[in-house]
């Protein structure tokens, strides 16, 4: 069985696809031009659950999405599943907002989560939903230079450094896409053994 990767972000691909490599689950990218959904859902599920169905109605193929974002304790969980729309701009310019929007929190109280909720569409109207959690705290200031989004700011205890100072395969051995991706490879293996 080969799965449509629904996404539209070259870096997040590129780890999905990393990732459900080591997994031993085929894949093959959206067509070229297909068009983004609108992430109308209140939810990291509901959201992800519209992109694979988008992917699934476009491409008549079961479609795996993910839709994922960093939830600060001290922020009431923002920027949650606006974490990409958090301001205008680039990367850069989310980190620099983040980093302002928390300056007068202690160290002690910079607890943060990656969420990463992982929905695969079936053409016959299924879906499976699974969602991936990693704990972290947020920095002062970014370090490292790989992966994207807040990975710079985003500091992983278990490994000493920022995601951004992981080496790539050790981010998609522990990452909140990994976990989550790990736990759709298992919902995936029971969907299948019912039919
Ligand atoms: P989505 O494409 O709507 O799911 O938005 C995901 C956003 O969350 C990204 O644009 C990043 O800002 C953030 N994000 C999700 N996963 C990661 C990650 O692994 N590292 C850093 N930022 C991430």
């Amino acid at each position: 069985m080969e799965f449509v990767i629904a996404s539209h972000n070259q870096k997040k691909i590129r780890e999905i696809a990393a990732i459900l490599g080591t997994l031993g689950i085929s894949f093959e990218p959206l067509p070229g031009g297909a068009p983004e959904p609108e992430e109308t859902g209140p939810t990291f599920e509901e959201n992800a659950l519209i992109k694979a169905r988008a992917a699934c109605a476009l491409t008549g193929k079961p479609a795996i999405a993910d839709d994922s974002g960093l939830a600060v304790d001290a922020l009431g969980g923002a920027p949650g599943i606006y974490s990409a729309r958090y301001c205008e701009g680039s990367d850069l310019d989310r980190n620099a907002f983040l980093l302002r929007s928390m300056e007068g929190i202690p160290d002690g109280r910079r607890q943060a989560w990656f969420v990463s909720a992982v929905a695969c569409a079936f053409p016959n109207g299924d879906a499976l939903t699974v969602r991936g959690e990693c704990g972290g705290e947020i920095l002062r200031e970014a370090h490292g230079a790989g992966g994207f989004g807040y990975d710079p700011l985003f500091w992983y205890p278990p490994a000493g450094c920022t995601f951004a100072e992981l080496p790539a395969e050790e981010k998609n051995r522990v990452s909140h896409r990994a976990r989550a991706l790990q736990k759709m490879k298992q919902a995936l293996g029971e969907y299948y053994a019912e039919q």
